[in-house]
């Protein structure tokens, strides 16, 4: 449970700065209103100018890893709804689509009994380089600015509860599978064993996607980057 926000002006990286408390062994939130070396999954840069916002989560989870990522992705989800957002879904496990366009990238990084969460949410950003195409921010699909750090405890207030109901006896499927996005449809799924094509067949109920593979084989992944092939 986190009960400490630790604010920054500027960071190298929040996921960084998380890590060195570690040591405390205390579950705590960094954020950061610009950060100069955001990074976001399979070594990409996360660009993190003012108006974003980056903040990580410093957690010691006792069961339930895998579920964090997606426990993230829903409280994404839970706070743009008390913001009067609709048209949200979640791209497993990961990402937040606002209007079907990616609002939130979410990292997860272990070091021992730590994982760090690491959320980037586009909130007040009016625009992206050509390259973020399918990106889009809060103040985009608003048209109005909204106050970060009012989000931030925003999250951690939605956080708390499902993180503790997932340690304690695990959340119920239900709530997410509303969000998922792309049950039915042809993804590929990287993983650091490679690249698999295949349809997603469903999330399992211990929130792993079950994608059939080319020779329809089920298969069941726990990470990996879901990239949309076509639709
Ligand atoms: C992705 O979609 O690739 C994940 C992006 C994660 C970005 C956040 S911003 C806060 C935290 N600090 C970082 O350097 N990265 C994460």
């Amino acid at each position: 449970m986190i009960k400490r926000i630790i604010k920054f002006k500027e960071v190298s990286s929040t996921q960084d700065t998380a890590k060195r408390f570690i040591h405390k062994q205390e579950e705590v939130a960094v954020s950061s209103l610009r950060q100069k070396r955001g990074r976001g999954r399979h070594g990409r840069t996360w660009i993190s100018q003012p108006g974003g916002l980056y903040l990580s989560l410093l957690l010691f989870p006792r069961t339930r890893l895998t579920s964090i990522p997606l426990l993230a992705s829903l409280t994404i989800i839970k706070v743009l709804e008390d913001y009067d957002f609709s048209k949200l879904s979640i791209l497993w496990p990961n990402d937040v689509l606002l209007n079907n366009r990616k609002v939130c990238g979410i990292i997860c990084e272990q070091y021992k009994n730590a994982i760090i969460c690491g959320i980037g949410l586009n909130v007040n950003i009016e625009n992206f380089p050509r390259n973020l195409s399918n990106a889009t921010s809060l103040k985009i699909e608003s048209g109005r600015d909204l106050d970060i750090n009012g989000i931030v405890k925003q999250i951690i207030g939605r956080f708390n509860p499902l993180y503790n109901e997932l340690q304690k006896q695990g959340l119920k499927i239900k709530e997410v599978l509303n969000y998922i996005v792309g049950i039915g449809k042809s993804i590929e799924i990287i993983t650091s064993k490679g690249v698999i094509k295949g349809t997603v067949h469903d999330i399992d109920d211990d929130w792993a996607l079950l994608l059939r593979d080319h020779i329809g084989m089920i298969r069941k992944f726990y990470y990996g980057d879901v990239r949309r092939l076509s639709w």
